[in-house]
């Protein structure tokens, strides 16, 4: 995956596979391409040529937004910024794929967001509620809540924990864990949150200065060799990663 914004190249030759079923996280500083990488694969942005995605054999890098139907709807996808819909309420939010396709009759959708909401720590009495009525991790939740409505079995989560508090975090790591690990979902996770990158990842990069400057298994994240890796997961000022 490559991808430039006029002169500025943001991802210079990103590459990875993830297996059917299987966990992978990228971390990374902020700024490194981490989002860009993600809207990338699922067709958002358009990468630069000679870039490629496949899924399941099938190269889908370039495939216009009409042939892409199939594809979508196999998709979950937390955006970082959550980006709920205003101007429905959270259980119309969670289950909005469903509405519009007329996939089920509003109470049937209704009681599947309410299920949605207990996976992600949200009570019932949240359903009615708007956006704007919530805190930031409630909105969080509630996209969350949205990205796995529809059992999807590739699943984007771009920094799920950001914003929560420490318990919180734990519970939303054991859900995305189960989402792979339980529910044989695919599923890539970006985050700064290193509890939750060792709780969910099977395999593991970190993306620095528009390559990954390591990859490896999860386990081996702690006892990866890579200075920038411990520079990153130590938080340390100095180190090898130029901040500037
Ligand atoms: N649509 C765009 N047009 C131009 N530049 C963009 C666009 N989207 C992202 N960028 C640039 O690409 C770079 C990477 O952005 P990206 O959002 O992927 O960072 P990130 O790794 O997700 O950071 P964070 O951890 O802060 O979320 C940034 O310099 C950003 O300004
Ligand atoms: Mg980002």
């Amino acid at each position: 995956m490559r991808k430039t914004f006029g002169n500025k190249k943001v991802l210079e030759g990103i590459d990875f596979d993830v297996e059917t079923g299987k966990s992978f996280v990228i971390v990374g500083g902020s700024g490194t391409g981490k989002s860009v990488l993600i809207k990338s694969i699922i067709g958002l942005i358009m990468p630069d040529k000679g870039s490629e995605v496949f899924i399941e054999g099938k190269d889908i890098t370039f495939l216009p937004l009409s042939k892409r139907e199939d594809l979508i709807s196999r998709y979950g996808v937390l955006f970082q910024g959550g980006a709920l819909f205003d101007s429905l309420s959270v259980w119309q939010n969670i289950v909005f794929t469903q509405l519009h396709q007329k996939q089920m009759n509003k109470p049937e959708a209704k009681a599947k967001a309410i299920k949605k909401l207990q996976l992600v720590g949200l009570g019932s009495e949240v359903a009615e509620l708007f956006p704007a009525e919530l805190s930031g991790g409630m909105q969080k939740r509630v996209a969350l809540a949205r990205a796995i409505a529809t059992d999807p079995d590739i699943i984007f989560f771009d920094e799920p924990t950001a914003g929560l508090d420490p318990i919180m975090s734990g519970v939303i790591s054991e859900l995305i864990s189960k989402c792979s690990h339980e529910l044989g979902a695919t599923t890539i996770t970006i985050t700064h949150d290193m509890n939750c990158a060792r709780r969910v990842a099977d395999n593991i990069a970190m993306i620095y200065d528009g390559k990954f400057i390591w990859q490896g298994e999860g386990k081996d994240l702690d006892d990866s060799g890579n200075t920038y890796v411990d520079q990153f997961i130590h938080g340390r000022p100095s180190g090898p990663i130029n901040l500037a």
